[in-house]
């Protein structure tokens, strides 16, 4: 496991979003895996930049979603459809069909999820998986518990979970409590990983990641199994002044 920390939040989404800019140059066919959360939105701000700047095409990429919210549609502004068109879809030229995210509007979610890990296998296999992560070290939705599930699924999110993601909705009670999720077996089949870390908040979850005990109460820590992976934090994460 990589680590690099740098100085702030702008700096760590500079250099996010440059070292998956790289990734995809690398492939004329590339397969991204996608966060939502408030760590990632400098990339994503970034990653856009370097669209604009004419030194990142998205024509040939292919990209999937870890997770999406059960209860609210698509159209709700706190889906995570909407937050990703509105931070990288409507921004980048990415073919409509080489966008994808867990549909909760299926009418089969045991289907859905199924399909969701067959698209990503049709499609080759993720070669990077950008992760966030959740104060209690959720990845995806895959919350803290004795077991994990491997493949997508459906998930209940935990109090903290719901708490810690009120602040985007009206109220806590108006947070969806379900979710579909990309399972630790999908993320862990990602040829490369990149997680990002940000805020004091974070700073147990970073620790419990590098400290090279493996647990399903930090699912994050799950990633010590992986051989390629790069985690970027901002000093906060890290601890350090
Ligand atoms: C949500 C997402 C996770 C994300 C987490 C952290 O729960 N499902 O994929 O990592 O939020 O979000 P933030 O970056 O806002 O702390």
């Amino acid at each position: 496991m990589e680590k690099n920390i740098f100085d702030n939040y702008e700096a760590l989404s500079v250099f996010a979003a440059e070292f998956i800019a790289k990734e995809i140059h690398q492939k004329r066919e590339f397969v991204l895996g996608l966060p939502t959360g408030s760590t990632p939105i400098g990339m994503y701000h970034a990653l856009c930049e370097l669209h604009q700047l004419g030194k990142l095409d998205f024509s040939n990429v292919k990209v999937f979603n870890l997770d999406e919210y059960i209860g609210i549609d698509r159209s709700h502004p706190q889906s995570y459809y909407s937050f990703m068109t509105e931070h990288l879809y409507s921004r980048v030229n990415l073919k409509p069909e080489n966008i994808h995210i867990p549909s909760a509007e299926a009418g089969d979610l045991a289907v859905e999820c199924a399909l969701y890990d067959k698209k990503i296998a049709w499609a080759g296999g993720i070669d990077l998986m950008v992760l966030g992560v959740g104060a209690n070290g959720h990845i995806g939705f895959n919350e803290p518990a004795d077991k994990l599930m491997s493949p997508t699924h459906v998930v209940e999110l935990t109090r903290r979970t719901i708490e810690d993601n009120a602040r985007f909705f009206e109220d806590v009670s108006c947070v969806p409590v379900k979710a579909l999720t990309m399972g630790v077996g999908s993320i862990l089949k990602a040829k490369k990983i990149l997680m990002l870390i940000s805020g004091k908040a974070k700073q147990q979850v970073a620790r419990e990641l590098l400290s090279g005990y493996i647990t399903t109460k930090n699912p994050a820590t799950l990633l010590m199994l992986h051989p390629d992976v790069t985690v970027m934090m901002d000093k906060d994460a890290a601890c350090e002044d």
